[in-house]
């Protein structure tokens, strides 16, 4: 055996035991080094590869079983040596290992493989959806939700999750919606920088945290008519002052990652988007992470009309700035000959494998190739991960209606009815990563009788499927509602009706649900309605039938119970509307921040009411909370100082309870028309009964009173703005 193999060997056998003394210290190369810096690491290791090294460094495959039926690929349990990322459809660490090893002996220079996987709302805890986590207003929840979703997977062989997907959405056909944070910019914003600080907590290294990757970038929430993966006509002036915002926060709070959207805008898809990914995210913004391009996304360059062969799209993507190519080995097969014909430069094959370098150093990856197999029960659904799903399932429900405190329940002999009301399964909802259906604990028949003890009479009746026309059901739900006190109708979607590729024409559930609640109305008794759902639901048929309405949305492992302490009282609903549910399906797009109308009395629908059922920011308590009038530290501001401005809120109920208050402004009179309100802050706090608390909004005008226009520029106008909580309002002059 020559010294040099006999150094490899040693060298693979090192790494395999996570060491780091591969060569003697004189010998070791720089990128071996754990104390040089990245950039040094990085910069040694790519003069040390050869060109097509470094493109299979540019490639995402799939290892395990695709559980996702939307990107149907095959099972792939072998790898492709040298490639740079698989993602990881798997529960446990071996089978990463398994690869990760036979990466390690074959691979020349000992590049550790990088595994990335959709955990969008926790691994194997699931916690709510985001659409219900935004509506618990409780950013340091998602963080800590995020820091558990991240311990889990990073313990089970997942080094990067694709998540958070920060699309403001304001259609809710497209299944989608159910991943974001709702409607609104700057909430999108705030729980975005939630998400990547619980995921990557202070540092990527170790088994506590991920890399995030801010998703889809952008203007994929604009799907036209709904429809998934459908074009989008955005302008540049909505590009820039809604649907950019969450990821230029995102960005700031360091996010490692970024993957573009697979539609296009005006024409120029996201992926092969040179304005977008190139001058706006590195030019403008300096974001120096790796761009990953959405599934199949550069083939699809093909199908979207803007490349004739597979070739031509991994130029066009490549180019314009994308450095990951996921799973369709565009960028594999031709970016050397690109590179041959000089239509790829060097420079730019360096930049794309060096940010790709640098997240597996920064994961500590060289260091710690290998995930520690740990069991199951010192890996997942610990109690303390399924406390943070329980606090946050309670903060995000919404209380949508409670006429004559029908909630929370005082009578014990209940109704549980409904296609929800003994499901597990949809509790769990879309994208639910490793989720299984047995970790779900209970169902809410099963959760509200444990939560009403042995002196209640619970009772249940099916009534009928989530759809179809089967009314045999609806006798039974009848007598068991006319033997009930109250009756509790547990309604919604199932799981596969939101998420990717699950666009819906209507808001409304279907009519078979719709016709049970009428059904079981006609038995005279207070009708609560329970919901669980993706997406803000066409409630105009079934609202005036019920009493109460509670908006569970899906949420997650610990739902029930959740729900449970909701309808018996011993937890107060806190949730508030992320999005706005209309009327009707017929008003979308209906979202709070839209620009006031040139006539604001005239153009109404002639059929339809205009304003929402229930608006953005709506959301009921068991107490109640009043609220002062604003008080200003002064009345005008100058750019570079601050303003505060402070609202007492006294709860005047009979029980302690939280509440967000929402801080809008409003900007007039512009060079552009603005919003009629924009939400700049929100905060949520616990306010004991009888109790009164001042809530502080301080006004950087910078920050808080700008504007941006269609290029990315700034404004700051001097005038006045209104600044708005609930129907309170203060004007401030900004002086020259
Ligand atoms: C397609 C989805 O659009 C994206 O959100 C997801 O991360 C990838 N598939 C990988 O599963």
């Amino acid at each position: 055996m020559t010294m040099k193999r006999m150094k490899t060997l040693l060298a693979v056998a090192c790494l395999a035991c996570g060491g780091t003394a591969v060569f003697p210290a004189e010998e070791q190369p720089l990128y071996r080094n754990p104390s040089e810096s990245v950039e040094v690491r990085v910069a040694d290791l790519l003069s040390r590869m050869t060109l097509q090294e470094k493109i299979l460094q540019l490639n995402q495959y799939i290892l395990g079983e695709n559980s996702n039926v939307n990107n149907i690929g095959e099972i792939n349990s072998s790898f492709i040596p040298g490639l740079g990322s698989y993602i990881y459809f798997n529960s446990d660490a071996r089978l990463r290992n398994e690869i990760q090893r036979k990466e390690l002996e074959v691979s020349r220079l000992g590049i550790p493989l990088l595994f990335g996987f959709d955990v969008i709302h926790g691994f194997r805890t699931i916690f709510p959806i985001p659409l219900a986590q935004s509506c618990s207003w409780n950013a340091d929840l998602v963080r800590q939700s995020c820091a558990v979703a991240a311990r889990e997977a990073r313990m089970s062989g997942v080094d990067w999750t694709f998540s958070p997907m920060i699309d403001v959405a304001r259609d809710g056909r497209w299944g989608r919606v159910a991943e974001g944070y709702g409607e609104d910019p700057y909430t999108n914003g705030v729980f975005a920088v939630a998400a990547v600080q619980g995921y990557q907590g202070d540092s990527l290294t170790g088994s506590g945290s991920v890399a995030a990757c801010l998703k889809h970038y952008v203007g994929y929430g604009m799907s036209q008519g709904g429809r998934d993966y459908e074009a989008t006509d955005i302008s540049a002036q909505a590009l820039w002052d809604t649907y950019l915002i969450p990821y230029e926060m995102g960005i700031r709070a360091g996010a490692a990652t970024l993957m573009s959207a697979f539609n296009d805008i005006g024409g120029t898809p996201a992926t092969a988007n040179h304005y977008l990914l190139t001058e706006v995210l590195r030019n403008k913004w300096g974001f120096s992470g790796v761009v990953v391009t959405d599934w199949n996304a550069v083939e699809q360059l093909m199908s979207q009309g803007v490349a004739a062969d597979r070739k031509e799209a991994a130029c066009k993507a490549f180019m314009a700035g994308a450095d990951l190519d996921m799973k369709d080995f565009c960028f594999k097969d031709h970016l050397e000959a690109l590179v041959t014909e000089g239509k790829v430069p060097l420079a730019r094959i360096d930049s794309a494998v060096a940010r790709i370098l640098a997240l597996k150093f920064r994961l500590g990856l060289f260091e710690q190739p290998y995930t520690v197999e740990v069991p199951d029960a010192k890996r997942v659904l610990l109690p303390a991960y399924k406390e943070v799903c329980r606090q946050l399932a309670e903060e995000s429900m919404v209380l949508l209606k409670n006429e004559a405190g029908t909630l929370p329940l005082r009578k014990k002999n209940v109704a549980v009815i409904g296609p929800m009301a003994d499901d597990r399964e949809n509790l769990l909802g879309s994208w639910s990563a490793q989720g299984r259906v047995e970790d779900v604990e209970g169902s809410i028949y099963e959760n509200l009788r444990a939560e009403l003890g042995p002196e209640a009479r619970v009772t249940y009746a099916r009534g009928c499927a989530f759809d179809g026309t089967d009314r045999s059901g609806f006798r039974e739900a009848r007598k068991v509602a006319r033997k009930a006190d109250v009756v509790v109708v547990c309604l919604g979607e199932k799981k596969s009706w939101s998420g990717e590729n699950a666009s819906r024409s209507t808001l409304a559930l279907p009519a078979i649900q719709e016709e049970l609640l009428a059904e079981v109305a006609k038995e005279g008794k207070p009708v609560v309605l329970v919901l669980s759902n993706g997406r803000p639901l066409e409630l105009c048929r079934v609202e005036p039938l019920c009493d109460a309405i509670v908006e569970m949305w899906q949420p997650g492992i610990v739902g029930g119970k959740a729900l449970a302490g909701i309808l018996s009282g011993r937890v107060n609903p806190s949730g508030k509307l992320a999005i706005t549910f209309p009327w009707f399906t017929g008003q979308i797009p209906l979202y709070y921040n839209s620009r006031q109308s040139a006539r604001p009395l005239q153009g109404k629908y002639q059929d339809q009411p205009t304003v929402p059922l229930y608006e953005f920011g709506h959301g009921l308590s068991y107490t109640s909370f009043e609220y002062g009038d604003l008080q200003l530290s002064a009345d005008t501001i100058r750019r570079g100082e601050k303003l505060k401005v402070e609202v007492r809120v006294t709860n005047t109920g009979k029980v302690d309870g939280k509440e967000t208050v929402h801080w809008f402004v409003r900007d007039p009179v512009c060079s552009i028309a603005r919003p009629v309100k924009e939400l700049k802050c929100f905060e949520k706090r616990t306010i004991r009964q009888g109790e009164s608390q001042t809530f502080c909004f301080e006004i950087d005008p910078e920050r808080d009173l700008s504007f941006v226009d269609s290029d990315g520029n700034r404004f700051l106008e001097p005038g006045t703005y209104y600044v708005m909580v609930k129907d309170k309002r203060v004007c401030i002059e900004l002086l020259e």
